[in-house]
C-alpha cells in the first residue's frame, strides 16, 4: 500500500481525539477497490469492510453467507485503494463464536491477508473472552451492539432493539464491558436515539451509530444504500444522497441504443 507523504492517516487514537474535540466521525462501507477510491479521496474517517457484502455485492439475503475468505478478499481490493482512511473489517458470522481461539485466528487472518488496520465483531458480554483474546495480540477491535444482523434469525425481525427497559439496560452494560475490554470504538445499530445518546454521553470511546440518531459520535451507512444503488429499500434512518440506480440504468440503456443503432463506435472512436 503507498502512503502519501502529505496525508494525515486515520487511526484509532484519531477517532477517539475527534471524540474528546466534538467532531463527528463519517463512517461509510466499502468491498471493492475502485468504490473505496473514491469514499478515501472524498474525506471519509472509516471504511468498514462490512459483511453487508454478503447483501450487496453477493445478492444474500442475509449477512450470514458470506466466508472468512470472502471478507479477506474484499478487504485487500480496500485497502490497496486506501490513502488516509482507517479500514475496518467485520469478523464474519461463523469465524468466531465457536471459541476465542478461533476469533483470534479469524482476526489474525483478516489483518495478515488483507492489511486492514481493525476488526468489528458483533455482540457483549458474550463474546468477551474473544474480544479480550483478540486485542491482547495488539489487533483494534470495534464492538457492535444493538441490531446485530448475524443474529436475525434469533430476533426474527429488522425492527429498533433495546425499546424496552431490560434490553436497553443490558446495551449499556454490554457496551461499557467493551470499552472495559478495550474496544476503541462501537457501531450502535437501529437503537432509540435517546439510549444511543445515553450511551455515547456515558463511555469515553466514540459510538458510531446507524439508525441511531444524531447524538452518537459518528454516523455510518452502507454505501449502496446512500448511493441509491439499491432500489427499493428506504428504511427510515437513511438519507440517500444520490439515484445511482437510475444514473446508472440510463447510461447502459443509452450504450444499449447506440450500440444496437450502429451508432457506437464511431469513426473517431476505432482505430
Ligand atoms: O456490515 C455492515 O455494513 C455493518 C454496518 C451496517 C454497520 O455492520
Amino acid at each position: 500500500m503507498s502512503v502519501h507523504k502529505d496525508v494525515k492517516r486515520i487511526t484509532t487514537r484519531t477517532l477517539q481525539e475527534m471524540k474528546r474535540h466534538g467532531e463527528k466521525i463519517a463512517m461509510l462501507t466499502a468491498y471493492d477497490y475502485s468504490m473505496a477510491t473514491i469514499v478515501d479521496a472524498a474525506g471519509i474517517d472509516v471504511i468498514l469492510v462490512g459483511d453487508s457484502a454478503s447483501n450487496v455485492m453477493a445478492g444474500h439475503e442475509t449477512t450470514l453467507p458470506i466466508t472468512l475468505d470472502q471478507m479477506i478478499y474484499h478487504a485487500s481490493s480496500v485497502v490497496r485503494a486506501i490513502n488516509r482512511a482507517l479500514v475496518v473489517v467485520d469478523l464474519p458470522f461463523g469465524s468466531y463464536q465457536g471459541n476465542s481461539k478461533e476469533a483470534l485466528n479469524s482476526a489474525i487472518r483478516i489483518m495478515k491477508e488483507s492489511g486492514a488496520h481493525a476488526v468489528k465483531i458483533e455482540g457483549g458480554l458474550e463474546i468477551a473472552e474473544s474480544v479480550s483474546r483478540i486485542l491482547t495480540a495488539g489487533i483494534p477491535v470495534m464492538g457492535h451492539l444493538g441490531l446485530t444482523p448475524q443474529s436475525i434469525y434469533k430476533f426474527g425481525t429488522y425492527t429498533v432493539r433495546a425499546k424496552e427497559e431490560a434490553e436497553a439496560q443490558k446495551l449499556v452494560e454490554d457496551a461499557i464491558k467493551l470499552q472495559e475490554l478495550g474496544c476503541f470504538a462501537i457501531v450502535l445499530e437501529k437503537i432509540p436515539a435517546e439510549l444511543a445518546k445515553k450511551v455515547s454521553e456515558q463511555l469515553s470511546i466514540p459510538t458510531i451509530g446507524i439508525g441511531a440518531g444524531r447524538h452518537c459520535d459518528g454516523q455510518v451507512l452502507v454505501i449502496h444504500d446512500m448511493l441509491g444503488l439499491n432500489k427499493g429499500f428506504r428504511p427510515r434512518f437513511l438519507r440517500q444522497y444520490a439515484s445511482l440506480y437510475d444514473i446508472m440504468n440510463d447510461a447502459i440503456q443509452h450504450y444499449v441504443s447506440d450500440v444496437k443503432a450502429k451508432d457506437f463506435p464511431s469513426e473517431k472512436e476505432q482505430y
